[in-house]
């Protein structure tokens, strides 16, 4: 069933949204690889590639409820650091926002009675609680660690595993 144009024009702009989120997390590594963090530079990266495979994710969906995709603008990606604890906040506060735009999206469709649309959600809901839970672990790491060099570089090591 074709989508409806509300509910396709909002996961439109939330693949954008996806995608910004992946030129966000690869700048993010870009700083932390400057600054000497390479574990949470790894860590960035990682997740910068799964905030691209959520982009496509939505394109693949979009495509087969037979909607088009408006490839619109990404934003630059503007603030620079060379703290990892404002990285880790900055993350976490971007996380919440795209969980509250996914929510946003999954109550029109319901409104809608776009049933597709809600189970679609489902994975995205259930990712971004993972994803708030992972930020805020490395955010409380960072804080943890304080101003010590020594622990935030043991830190940065335990995130290279990842
Ligand atoms: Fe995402
Ligand atoms: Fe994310």
């Amino acid at each position: 069933m074709k989508l409806n144009e509300s509910i396709r024009k909002a996961l439109n702009d939330q693949v954008v949204k996806e995608f910004y989120s992946a030129y966000l997390y690869r700048s993010m590594s870009s700083d932390m690889k400057a600054a000497g963090y390479k574990g949470y530079a790894h860590w960035l990266m990682k997740q910068y590639e799964e905030e691209m495979e959520h982009g496509e994710k939505i394109i693949a969906y979009i495509e087969d409820r037979d909607g088009t995709v408006d490839f619109g603008q990404i934003d630059a990606v503007t603030s620079r650091f060379d703290c990892p604890l404002k990285v880790a906040e900055a993350a976490l506060a971007h996380e919440q926002y795209v969980s509250e735009s996914i929510r946003t999206i999954f109550r029109a469709a319901r409104e809608e009675g776009d049933i597709e649309t809600e189970v679609f959600l489902q994975w995205f809901i259930t990712e971004q609680i993972e994803e708030e839970s992972s930020s805020t672990d490395v955010k409380n790491g960072f804080e943890a660690a304080g101003d010590c060099k020594g622990l935030r570089f043991m830190f940065d090591a335990q995130l290279g595993n990842r």
